[in-house]
């Protein structure tokens, strides 16, 4: 596997955007949302670094990708999602491939009745989005290749290694 973004990396990068974030969101009443599975470990770290008191929850989005590296057919679970009326809500997601996930979530969210909505994402593929939405924070722009860990996966694997990778053709 060749290693695209270390470890190391990712931590000043996430400490940077927490640095943001806790400015734009101080006195605010913030909730920080999840998109599970592949926010995990970069929510993890996010929240850490974010120094203004925050609420934490989570959504599901899933595209089905299976053992293919393209997306499937969307689907979301809004089923865990705390009350966010009249709330800062921030949206964490892993990455922003077409922005179909996102822009979806956003109008699902939307419905709660939330005071504003912003997203955020690690990385930011170049050139593929689908969406006129595009991230409000994003840690990593990087070029169109199919990357896993550090929350990322593929059919299931590689989540939990703590740097970004690209797989080898003959991995996938
Ligand atoms: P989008 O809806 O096309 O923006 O895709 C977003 C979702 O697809 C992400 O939350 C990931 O779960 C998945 N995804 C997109 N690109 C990759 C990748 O390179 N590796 C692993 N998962 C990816
Ligand atoms: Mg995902």
């Amino acid at each position: 596997m060749r290693r695209l973004i270390e470890h190391d990396a990712i931590e000043k990068r996430v400490t940077e955007l927490g640095a943001e974030l806790s400015e734009q969101y101080r006195g605010r009443e913030l909730t920080v949302v999840g998109v599970l599975t592949g926010c995990m470990l970069f929510m993890a770290d996010l929240v850490r670094a974010i120094d203004v008191p925050h609420r934490i929850g989570v959504v599901h989005a899933s595209s089905y990708r299976g053992r293919s590296t393209r997306p499937g057919e969307l689907s979301l679970d809004t089923k865990l999602l705390p009350d966010i009326r009249g709330r800062d809500v921030l949206i964490v997601d892993d990455i922003f491939d077409t922005g179909n996930t996102l822009s979806h979530l956003v109008d699902a969210l939307q419905a709660a009745g939330p005071g504003s909505i912003r997203t955020a994402v690690l990385l930011t593929k170049e050139g593929r989005a689908e969406v006129d939405l595009r991230p409000d924070i994003s840690g990593f722009s990087i070029p169109d290749v199919f990357v896993v860990g550090y929350g990322l996966d593929y059919n299931d694997d590689y989540r939990h290694l703590p740097f970004i990778g690209v797989l080898d053709d003959s991995e996938l």
